[in-house]
């Protein structure tokens, strides 16, 4: 297979190549700083408000897709192979874009400083056809924050806009896009620089593993919403760096009659149809992680790889009982999820092992699945608890239970002693389920830090199983949430 010393991407309409990019080169920088196109906007240089929202054309199945990512956080290389779109291209020359055309009619900017990210997610929005609900918009915009404009008139704008078949210059244009894009598509593995200072980005999965393998020393990575920050906030210097996002294996979701598999490096956006199907509760959960933008680049596999305590996934994929797969070189291993976190910071993978895959069981006939999220803000949030809860159950009696909890413990972790309780509890006799309450305390000892205390994370956890219980038991008194409703 070939290998290419150069990143190609397609923008306005022509093929770019960069052949000395440093391997940390944000996007933003890239746009700002190299082509000085410099209508997308640096916010907070953390992929919290969204300013410097830029739309990337991927082809998808043939298809060509158009996602909202943040410029801030994502690195050149991972261009390769797409369609980059900026504010800066929108007009036609002294024709605003709908979508810029509507926030100018509802009045929806004031200072501006947040208006290019805004209209970046509002022309991905437009590019999706149809008439987005305004809870939809709402979610679609919930990574963009404005701080002085309010959203009424920005979802009006939205609302106006986004409300039928896309007939703009992209979407008269998507026939040539879609064949400059497989064009790009050349199978070849990606490798800009030196031995000592790169950026990878290989299409093989061979290469990728061996390259992973040979470079113990390299930064693995995905999506770069985690290690984006490490470049912008912790200023730290990463020389090697490889992209998983090139394999195209990786980015398999596979939905069999039992279990979901993904690949590592399938995207939020890419894995939430399959993961969503195994329960509503799942589906909520990943509307609320992160947001757009953070989606469509963040990835499963690295929730999983950065062995976050306060991830989202994982308690949610342990209690369903997903095993991971990890391969170095051409050597495989699959272990359950829950062992492969350690301690704080330490997980069962060696120095160039790659996480490879998730395979995660379906829910049986007699199986029953809750999970809750708290965090401060109800969007865009980083979890103080995170609960999942599968229940076994043999008519009204649980035969066993799987309870994993994130935030409360240095790691992702199940409740032994709170499972062991659970068992033989009856769904009918409430007064039941009290000692199995009560083990929390003796599963967890969380810490109190700046997003919660010791006391309400245990409080919470209590208060959430109990809620779980009576959800399942479905106690008349429990308030259905809608997104359970629609699927009932
Ligand atoms: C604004 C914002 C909001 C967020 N909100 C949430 C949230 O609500 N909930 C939540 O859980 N997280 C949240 N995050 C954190 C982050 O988005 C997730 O943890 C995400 O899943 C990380 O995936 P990634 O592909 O971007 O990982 P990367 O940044 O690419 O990598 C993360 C870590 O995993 C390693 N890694 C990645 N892929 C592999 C692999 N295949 N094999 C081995 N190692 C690998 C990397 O080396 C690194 O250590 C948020 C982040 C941002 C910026
Ligand atoms: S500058 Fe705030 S998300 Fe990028
Ligand atoms: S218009 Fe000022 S931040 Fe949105």
């Amino acid at each position: 297979m070939t290998t290419r010393a150069s990143i190609r991407f397609l923008r306005r309409g022509r093929i770019v190549e960069l052949s000395h990019v440093p391997p940390m080169r944000s996007v933003l920088d890239w746009l700002r700083l190299d082509e000085r196109a410099r209508g997308t906007k640096e916010g907070c240089n953390e992929g919290d408000c969204g300013a410097c929202t830029v739309a990337l054309g991927t082809l998808k199945n043939g298809k060509l897709v158009y996602e909202p990512v943040n410029a801030c956080i994502l690195l050149v290389g991972q261009l390769d192979g797409k369609e980059l779109i900026t504010v800066d291209d929108l007009a036609d020359g002294e024709t605003l874009h709908p979508v810029q055309q509507a926030l100018v009619d509802t009045h929806g900017s004031q200072c501006g400083f947040c208006t290019p990210g805004f209209v970046m997610s509002l022309f991905t929005l437009y590019q999706q056809g149809g008439a987005p609900t305004r809870d939809e918009i709402a979610t679609h915009i919930a990574g963009n924050l404005c701080r002085c404009t309010g959203y009424r008139p920005i979802i009006e704008a939205a609302q106006l806009s986004c409300s039928g078949k896309a007939a703009d210059r992209w979407a008269k244009g998507a026939k040539e896009a879609t064949r400059q894009l497989a064009a790009l598509d050349d199978g070849a593995d990606v490798f800009v620089g030196t031995p000592e200072s790169f950026i990878a980005r290989p299409a093989q999965a061979a290469t990728l593993a061996r390259l992973a393998a040979e470079n113990p020393d390299a930064t693995i990575v995905s999506g770069a919403t985690d290690v984006g920050l490490w470049i912008t906030k912790q200023m730290r210097q990463l020389p090697k760096i490889i992209l998983t996002g090139g394999v195209k294996e990786l980015h398999a979701v596979e939905s069999g009659k039992d279990r979901v598999t993904l690949g590592a490096a399938a995207t939020y956006a890419e894995a939430t149809p399959a993961l969503a199907s195994i329960d509503a509760d799942v589906a909520e959960v990943m509307r609320r992680l992160g947001s757009t933008q953070v989606r469509a680049s963040g990835t499963v596999g690295g929730n999983i790889a950065n062995g976050s305590p306060i991830g989202d996934m994982p308690p949610m994929l342990i209690a369903l009982g997903a095993t991971l797969t990890l391969r170095h070189g051409a050597v495989e291993r699959s272990l359950p999820l829950e062992n492969f976190s350690i301690a704080y910071g330490r997980q069962d993978r060696k120095p160039g092992e790659l996480v490879w895959r998730i395979d995660v069981p379906k829910l049986r006939r007699n199986e029953a699945f809750r999970a809750y999220k708290i965090s401060k803000r109800f969007d865009q949030d980083i979890s103080a608890v995170m609960a999942g809860f599968k229940f076994t159950l043999d008519g009204r009696t649980i035969s066993s239970a799987r309870i994993a909890f994130g935030g409360m413990a240095a790691t992702p972790k199940r409740g032994a002693a709170t499972e062991a309780a659970l068992q033989g509890v009856s769904l009918d006799q409430p007064a039941s389920w009290a000692t199995a309450i009560d083990s929390l305390a003796k599963d967890f000892q969380p810490i109190s830090d700046m997003r919660a205390s010791a006391a309400y994370r245990i409080d919470v956890a209590q208060g959430l199983l109990k809620k779980a219980l009576m959800e399942v038991a479905g106690a008349a008194n429990t308030r259905v949430l809608a997104h359970r409703k629609a699927v009932a």
